[in-house]
């Protein structure tokens, strides 16, 4: 049943969530499930603060940046404080890389591409901003594209599940039943199942496997070179490919506009590097980009959200391109609402369990901004009235059930609330793309 408030009624819910959730300068995901300040959540949380507070949203990303680690990563979580409600917290993760305690791995590195995005839409105060941030960024890039691409290998991968953000996608159960949980595990409690429905959380065998490579990463001191070449879990992601690629191509824009000819060459080698090797996650049997297990060369046979953010990074042959497509229009004849995070002809399909089928407004957003880009205006429009639609049916939720529209896990959640007020609202013209 739909929410009985108008659209400004919901206007004016997602930014008191957003208020609701602010704890002084960062914005929590949701209270109690997520209590800290999430890397790619806080990215996205500014784009929707930048629709009411432009500061704000400054102070959300240089929030972001003063959690970064000595060796350039911005780490996925930064705990500042501890708190009961949340497992693993920071005595699990005993990272002591940054000033702020945070976690040991990162996030999809969206924040390029929105800085770029704030400097497009405001010139020179913006710069100024961009200013101060560029050499964390590009010190992390650097992290990307230096302790996260193995020996040997031509593409960044991803040592943890949790990394990817699409946590427990079937995409990862390759790399998963590849390592073994670590004996000497030490027993603990999982929180959020207590905050949110268990059959919508990832299993216990996949948490055993999580916390297992937090402890291989404890136990190397977190040198991230070991953890990439020798830890227990070592898969390429076309997600964490594709936003890279798009995000050092936006850094590299930055950096002209800077007049910082110092860093070009670097950057641009990047770009051709991945521009080169994207086939390394095309796959031929089922004609899409996918996830793949880098020691095993096996590659995950399920179209995820993720492989349809090849849009987004501007990479594909026509060819490529159409067959992406093919796969989206079946799955949209499949769901009511587009697109779902896993692909409901696997087996493994769930519409209401996390990253085995929800949709995710952050992908959704991501996806169209690309599509509208290469052309496919009317699937992104689609895209972006399916999450109106969502929103308006269910609610703010973490994520939506692609077949009926449920709102899953997370309630009152940030990015969802943000995305309405800067994407998906029908207060906006129609014309907007991400
Ligand atoms: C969680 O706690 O489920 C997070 O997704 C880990 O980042």
């Amino acid at each position: 049943m739909a929410l009985d408030t108008g659209t400004s009624e919901l206007d004016a819910k997602a930014a008191k969530i957003l208020q609701k959730n602010d704890r002084g300068g960062f914005t929590i995901p949701t209270a109690r499930l997520y209590p800290f300040q999430w890397n790619w959540d806080s990215v996205f949380i500014a784009i929707g603060l930048d629709t009411f507070d432009r500061e704000r949203a400054w102070v959300e990303l240089e929030s972001l940046v003063e959690g970064q680690a000595e060796d350039g990563m911005i780490p996925h979580i930064i705990f500042r404080q501890d708190d009961p409600d949340y497992f693993p917290g920071p005595a699990v993760w005993q990272t002591n890389k940054s000033t702020i305690s945070a976690s040991g791995i990162s996030q999809p590195p969206v924040l390029a591409s929105v800085v770029l995005r704030f400097a497009n839409e405001q010139g020179d105060a913006g710069l100024r901003h961009v200013e101060v941030m560029f050499d964390s960024i590009l010190k992390w890039h650097r992290w990307w594209h230096n302790e996260r691409t193995p020996d040997g290998c031509d593409v960044v991968c991803t040592v943890h599940p949790w990394e990817t953000g699409r946590d427990n996608c079937p995409d990862w159960q390759i790399g998963l039943n590849n390592m073994q949980t670590d004996p000497e595990l030490e027993p603990y409690k999982r929180k959020d199942i207590e905050h949110a429905d268990p059959l919508q959380r990832p299993s216990m065998d996949e948490y055993d496997k999580y916390i297992t490579i937090v402890k291989f990463g404890r136990d190397h001191d977190w040198n991230q070179k070991i953890l990439t070449n020798d830890g227990p879990f070592l898969m390429a992601d076309p997600g964490i490919f594709f936003i890279l690629l798009r995000a050092d191509r936006d850094l590299l824009d930055i950096a002209q506009r800077l007049g910082r000819h110092d860093v070009v060459d670097e950057i641009s080698s990047w770009i051709t590097a991945a521009e080169g090797a994207a086939d390394y996650f095309w796959n031929d049997k089922i004609g899409a980009y996918c996830a793949r297990d880098v020691r095993s060369g096996v590659f995950s046979n399920g179209f995820s959200n993720a492989s349809a953010l090849n849009f987004y990074a501007g990479v594909g042959t026509p060819e490529q391109r159409e067959q992406t497509l093919g796969h989206m229009r079946r799955i949209a004849a499949k769901t009511k609402f587009s697109q779902s995070s896993w692909d409901p002809d696997m087996p493994s399909f769930e519409s209401q369990r996390y990253w085995c089928g929800p949709i995710w407004c952050q992908m959704n957003f991501m996806i169209a901004q690309g599509l509208a880009e290469q052309g496919k205006g009317e699937m992104a429009l689609k895209m972006r009235d399916d999450l109106g639609a969502l929103i308006t049916q269910s609610g703010f939720y973490e994520c939506f059930d692609p077949v009926t529209g449920d709102g899953c896990i997370g309630t009152d959640f940030s990015w969802t609330a943000a995305l309405w007020l800067a994407w998906a609202s029908p207060s906006l013209p129609r014309s907007s793309t991400a």
